[in-house]
């Protein structure tokens, strides 16, 4: 398993029941149950061959009776009552914002949700706060050379975010992480690159232009 998942494994309460939407290969899933997790596990899939996959997964590592597998879209399949954390990494923020919008068995402080966008962090920091779902706490994992952010999210404990703080994650959650630096310094240039491509092509979007200038200042004032 990558360090990406292994840290979202790490972040994983002891619990009644977990469920991975979107596992692919199942690998969290099944190093979750050779850990010994105590609760139901639940690997989902929108698709047929990655729930494959994730089936051959558990097979290899001997915990296929451990492990309930869901071919559905989303959290549509899934027994508000058999679990307490919910595991939505490696998809695009847009899509997280979608399955819990459709979830609203989610707004209740019991859940506690780990996401990791790949993409548009961002929007879901935006739609996370607008809904009430709270950041208790942000992770920076490096994996392969890219550095990944990790939420875990309680409904009901929001606080407003900068702009800035939309795309970098908490400034208050991630002061003490090492990687906070590095990681706001890719962001900066990111926001450059953003703007001056906005700059350069012909019918730039002003209002976004003045929003991602105003996002850039503040940036750098975390530096
Ligand atoms: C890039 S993989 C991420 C795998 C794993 N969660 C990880 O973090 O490495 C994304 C997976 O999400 C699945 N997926 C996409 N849309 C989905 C949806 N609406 N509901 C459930 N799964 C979905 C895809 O089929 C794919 O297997």
């Amino acid at each position: 398993m990558n360090r990406r998942l292994e840290r979202i494994q790490a972040l994983i309460p002891q619990g009644r029941g977990v469920i991975d939407v979107g596992t692919d290969h199942g690998y969290l899933p099944a190093a979750l149950a050779k850990a010994g997790y105590p609760g139901v596990i639940l690997a989902s899939d929108i698709n047929d061959e990655p729930l494959h996959a994730a089936k051959r997964t558990a097979q290899a590592a001997g915990v296929t009776d451990k492990i309930r597998f869901l071919l559905c879209d989303g959290l549509h399949g899934c027994d508000p009552e058999a679990v307490d954390t919910l595991v939505l990494a490696g998809m695009g923020g847009d899509l997280i914002c979608r399955i819990l919008d459709e979830a609203e068995w989610t707004m209740d402080p019991q859940y506690t949700m780990i996401l990791q966008p790949m993409t548009k962090a961002e929007v879901l920091r935006y739609w996370l706060s607008n809904n009430d779902y709270g950041i208790v706490r942000e992770d920076l994992v490096e994996d392969g050379g890219k550095l990944y952010s990790i939420l875990t999210v309680r409904f009901g404990t929001a606080w407003p975010l900068t702009d800035a703080e939309l795309f970098t994650g908490s400034r208050k959650l991630l002061a003490e992480d090492p990687l906070f630096q590095p990681f706001l310094e890719a962001q900066i240039t990111r926001m450059e690159k953003a703007l001056a491509g906005m700059e350069e092509g012909s019918d730039m979007d002003v209002g976004k232009h003045k929003l991602y200038a105003e996002v850039l200042c503040q940036m750098r004032e975390m530096r």
